[in-house]
């Protein structure tokens, strides 16, 4: 399983993400004195797949996806479960198949999540939850018709218009509620979501009688309650105070003579940005403990939609220093990847390691080459707010040199957009020696060809 490894490079703690990012050594030379760490991911080296596949340029590793998916796995193996992965965070098609080949359901928040889920595997329909707080009466007919598993409705409204579409398919709806457990949790405003004031949930206060409602029409089938505190979480104890009120629910609803087969926790656990991640089965252990203590004893079928813990450090967008620059002291690492194609510095301020991917070794003489500089790591877009890194201490590269932003894997790719007409990066997946192209990087003239 996966395991940090030790501080890594003499400049920071932590700039590998194992088992799908680690560091090589490369020997030169006759008398193999130097010997460089080149970044790779599994057994390729990011340099070549640069060379090959041109920058900016999103890489994924499927190993490392995978084995987060399997922490989740054993993390959960004593209590029924389906782990219906959080599509929003990265909805790759060739992502989804390998998850869904691993055994993995899914979580979509709009039809065309839905059309995906299905284009990469289409027997999945049933293990899908649809959730989101604005499904469109199409977007209902769509999941209605392919037989998805669950919809998490949340609100009055959104339960009569699913009423209504699933009378007139003569399809039964099987629904759980959205609570808003009113719990907050220490994380981004932008992403937290389980307070009064969000726009998610219903209170837990009305529940109850929204859910005698639902239970009067004879197309909806009552069969679960569900929450979602927020995302980027890494404190449990927020978790486990809003599944002791879902626990209360549950009881209060089966008492009122309620079916509830289905308790669907939602997604958030958090990752390691800037530290060091714990040991990742450990971490999740911690997770699955604070989740399931006030289930126990109630023998419903968890579901879970974690998306971030998943895919987020199994991916890094690599990128190329095209220009330095200096400004009257203060120095600019001009890159080719921009806010369009990683949005959250800009969106969120957050946080994303950025590692040369080569580090030159020591010198003959024994003395080690890299010097240590502070910069800001920017992009090419129009907007000050386009920058990955600022004031960040980094190990000095040069023009033509790969950077590698770290961490990349979740809410990258899948927030990129065209902005300044730049064509979204390509996309790769790396198993063992072998790569394949999952998204071919776009052209230009179909950014615009909608519009002639
Ligand atoms: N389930 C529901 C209902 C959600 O709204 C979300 C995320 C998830 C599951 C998955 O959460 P995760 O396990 O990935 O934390 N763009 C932001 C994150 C937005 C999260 C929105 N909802 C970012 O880049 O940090």
């Amino acid at each position: 399983m996966t395991r940090r490894s030790e501080v890594t490079g003499p400049l920071h703690g932590y700039s590998e993400r194992p088992p799908g990012f680690v560091l090589h050594e490369r020997r030169k030379g006759l008398l193999r004195r130097s010997a460089d760490s080149v970044l790779h991911c599994e057994a390729l080296p990011l340099p070549k797949l640069a060379e090959r596949y041109g920058t900016p340029l999103y890489v994924y590793s499927a190993t490392a996806i995978r084995e987060r998916l399997g922490a989740f796995e054993n993390a959960f193996h004593d209590v029924p479960h389906t782990i219906c992965y959080s599509v929003k965070a990265n909805s790759n098609v060739s992502i989804l198949r390998l998850l869904a080949r691993a055994g993995c359901g899914f979580d979509v928040v709009s039809g065309g999540e839905l059309e995906r889920v299905l284009a990469a595997d289409r027997r999945m329909a049933t293990k899908i939850v649809f959730s989101g707080v604005g499904k469109s009466r199409d977007e209902m007919t769509a999941a209605l018709k392919v037989g998805v598993l669950l919809f998490n409705v949340e609100s009055e409204s959104e339960l009569w218009a699913l009423a209504e579409r699933a009378t007139q398919l003569r399809t039964v709806a099987s629904i759980a509620l959205r609570v808003n457990p009113d719990v907050a949790a220490d994380t981004h405003p932008y992403i937290s979501t389980g307070l009064h004031k969000h726009k998610f949930g219903v209170p837990v206060g009305s529940a109850r009688a929204l859910y005698a409602k639902a239970s009067g029409v004879r197309y909806l089938k009552v069969a679960g309650v569900s929450v979602h505190i927020g995302s980027q979480i890494t404190d449990v104890a927020p978790f486990a105070e809003a599944v002791a009120r879902v626990a209360d629910i549950v009881r209060e609803l089966r008492a009122d003579g309620h079916r509830i087969d289905y308790v669907d926790t939602g997604g958030g656990l958090g990752i390691a940005y800037q530290e060091p991640e714990l040991e990742f089965e450990e971490y999740v252990a911690k997770y699955a403990r604070a989740v399931t203590t006030h289930l126990r004893g109630l023998k419903v079928h968890l579901l879970l939609e974690p998306g971030r813990a998943i895919v987020g450090p199994a991916g890094v967008l690599l990128t190329s220093v095209i220009y330095r620059k200096e400004n009257d002291g203060k120095r600019f690492l001009v890159v080719d990847a921009a806010m369009n194609d990683l949005i959250r510095p800009a969106l969120y301020g957050a946080y994303h390691e950025i590692v040369p991917v080569v580090r030159p070794g020591k010198s003959a003489t024994g003395s080690s080459a890299t010097k240590t500089e502070m910069v800001d790591v920017v992009g090419p877009v129009c907007e000050s707010g386009d920058f990955f890194a600022r004031d960040r201490e980094l190990p000095r590269v040069e023009e033509g040199d790969l950077l590698a932003i770290l961490d990349a894997g979740a809410y990258g790719m899948a927030l990129a957009s065209n902005y300044n007409t730049r064509p979204r990066p390509a996309e790769v997946l790396v198993s063992g020696k072998t790569v394949k192209i999952i998204r071919r990087r776009e052209k230009v003239r179909e950014l615009y060809s909608a519009e002639l």
